[in-house]
Order: C-alpha cells, then structure tokens, then sequence
C-alpha cells in the first residue's frame, strides 16, 4: 500500500494543499514551521483516524477554517481507494471510504504507516499509558478483533464508572462486575497473544540488525488473567472505587514496561539507548503489521535526524531498499543526499514546502 496524493483543506498551517507523493522515498524539506509534520500529521489521520500530536483532532483545523478535510488516495497492487476524515470544531468527525460513510475504526489497518518521529520516544520514556496507547494502536492495526474487542471493555468500563459515581447498590454494581470481567478477559487474552507476536519480530527485529545484545523486550505486566481472580480484585476495590468515581484495576489500567539489556529502560537507559530502542521498536511494528495485515505499511519518518544520528539511522535506511514508501522530512536535503539516498530517481521524489504558502 502507498498514498498516491493527499489533499488537506483547513488544516493546519494549509487553507488548501495538494501532494502527490511517489511509491518509494519522498523527502518533505522546508524550513520550520513549513508543514512537514502537519503533512504526516495528515497522513497518520488518514491511517488510524487520530492525530499523533493530539488528542483532540479539532486542534488540527486551521484557525480561519471553519472545519477540516483530508483526503488521500491509497494504492496498492490490487486496488486504489479514496479515504476521507473530515471534522468539525464541535467534534463532530465523519469518514469515508470511496465516498460511503463508515464507522472511524473502520480505517485501522487498511492503509497502514509506521511513525518515527521525536513525539514517539513516550513509548521508551513515557509513562505506561503512553505505551499503552502504543500498544493498543498497533494491535488495533493488526487485528481488527483486537480493536472491537477494546471497543466493547471502553463502553463496558465506561458504563460501571458512571454508576460507580453515583452511590451504587450492590446488586447494580455486580452486574457490571460480570460484564467487565467478561469483556477484560477477552481483551488480556488477545493482548497476550499480540504481545508475544510482538516480542518475536522485536526479537527478530535485533537479530537482523546485529543488536542481539539489545534486549528490548516487552513484558505485558498483566494482572490475574483468571476471570474469577479479577472478579475477586473488583470486590476488593469496590469501596475504593465508589471513592474515587472510577475503576482502579483492569486492563486500562497494565503497565506495559520495554526493556533494555533485561532492565526497565525508562529508569536505566541512556539517551542513545532510549533512540536505539525506539529505532528497534519501529522496525518491529513495521515486520509486525507487514506479516499480520499482509500490506507494508508507509514509514513516516519526521524530523529525521533529529530523531537518529547516522548511524542509526543506517537500520531504517536498510528498509528503503525494500519497496517501502517512505515520507521522511528534513530541514533540507544535503544529510539525505550524504546518506547516498538518490532522490531524483523515478520512484523517489523532493517536496519543497514553503513556510508562507499562498495556496
Ligand atoms: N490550527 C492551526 N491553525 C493555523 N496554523 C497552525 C495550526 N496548528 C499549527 N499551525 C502552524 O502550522 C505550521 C506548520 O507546523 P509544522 O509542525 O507542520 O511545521 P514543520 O514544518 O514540521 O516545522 P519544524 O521544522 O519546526 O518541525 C506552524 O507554523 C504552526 O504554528
Ligand atoms: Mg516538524
């Protein structure tokens, strides 16, 4: 799969712009502040219907503008399709696909990206509902079962958290125990499944790149898995959680941990051991959805070198050779050419952007 074009309307620093990016290496330059990252930003929108930057997709539309579109047309060697995500300042968000509406989950996985930009380092050194969210995003790519199953535990959780606040009975509140109990076990058992896929393309991910002393590993840091375990924890907490108005355990609530070297990097890793994991991570969600979803995913790459030094970048340039689209931005594109990247070929391509575009 590759986007063929993009056009963004009230987005960001764009009243209206139009790209047209090739099926192998394009190179975003412009100066700061010119739309590099907006224009991923777009790309990532298009993909998993979220932005990486916030959480809040109202943000993105361009302060003029009453509301925002994005449309991309996705190609790969079976068909092309036209993926729409427009949304409005009062939250209101519709997608298409081919001009019929569906659901916004609809999206994930259908057109996938690998991200590497300076925002996904959260994953090494955030805290554990930044890897969560990972996480949770790159299952949902990988497995739709994954994400519906998360979707129905969130309106289960949601739902006992309402009632949670407003002084439940204990009959009122059991009920709600079974159905998350229920809904939380699908979703552990499926987390746990992915997890290990995820650490075997890790695994693979290091031996590849002669790194086998990396040891970045993933430990799911799973509470009980044993239905009746977590109806028991639920029990134990109940008053506490009619204190505080929301539920304190459940799969919401696991700490995923990466490990570097067998050790928790967030409190061990050095600067460099932090990119290096990041880099490998990367790598490994790429292998992953590439193996899962049977497409190769566009690799995003922002502020290249910001986030990689040369050498390490050496392991993502490995990939270009492999019929990979690549959108990666830099300031300018002397430190791409250094790294032997020839952009003028027939399938890579330079987009300048301009910081005062008059579209
Ligand atoms: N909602 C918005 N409305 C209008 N302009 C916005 C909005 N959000 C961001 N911008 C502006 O859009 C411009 C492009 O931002 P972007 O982060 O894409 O730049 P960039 O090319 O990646 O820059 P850098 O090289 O510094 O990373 C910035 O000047 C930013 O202030
Ligand atoms: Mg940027």
């Amino acid at each position: 799969m590759s986007i063929e074009k993009l056009k963004m309307s009230g987005f960001r620093n764009y009243k209206e712009k139009s790209l047209e990016f090739s099926p192998g290496v394009n190179v975003i330059w412009g100066e700061n502040g010119s739309g590099k990252t907006a224009t991923l930003e777009a790309i990532h929108i298009l993909s998993v219907g979220r932005s990486f930057r916030t959480a809040r997709l109202q943000e993105t539309i361009e302060k003029n503008s009453p509301h925002s579109r994005l449309v991309g047309v996705f190609v790969s060697e079976k068909n092309k399709k036209e993926v729409a995500v427009s949304h409005t300042k009062d939250k209101r968000k519709k997608v298409t696909i081919n001009n019929a509406e569906v659901q916004p989950a609809e999206i994930f996985g259908q057109n996938p990206t690998v991200l590497l930009s300076p925002e996904e380092q959260k994953i090494t050194n955030g805290s554990p509902s930044d890897r969560r969210k990972y996480f949770d995003k790159t299952f949902s790519t990988v497995s739709k079962k994954y994400l519906t199953t998360l979707i129905d535990y969130n309106k289960v959780l949601k739902q006992r958290n309402i009632l949670l606040k407003k002084t439940p009975t204990s009959k009122e509140i059991e009920t709600w125990d079974e159905k998350l109990v229920d809904t939380a076990t699908k979703v552990w058992n499926k987390r746990e499944k992915l997890y290990k896929e995820f650490e075997k393309a890790l695994v693979d991910t290091c031996e590849l790149y002669g790194k086998k002393e990396v040891g970045v590993l993933i430990n799911s840091g799973l509470p009980k898995e044993n239905p009746k375990e977590f109806l028991e924890v639920l029990k134990t907490n109940r008053q506490k959680d009619i204190v505080f108005g929301y539920t304190t355990a459940g799969p919401h609530s696991d700490r995923p941990v990466v490990l570097y070297n067998g050790k928790n990097i967030k409190t061990v890793g050095s600067q460099g051991e932090h990119k290096i994991s990041l880099v490998l991570i990367k790598l490994a969600e790429y292998r992953l959805i590439k193996e899962a979803t049977k497409t190769t995913p566009t690799f995003l790459l922002d502020d290249l070198f910001a986030t990689l030094d040369f050498e390490r970048s050496d392991a993502v340039f490995s990939l270009l050779e492999k019929n990979t689209q690549t959108i990666i931005t830099n300031t300018d594109l002397v430190d791409i050419k250094n790294h032997g990247i020839i952009i003028d070929g027939k399938t890579n391509k330079s987009i300048h952007l301009l910081r005062q575009c008059k579209n």
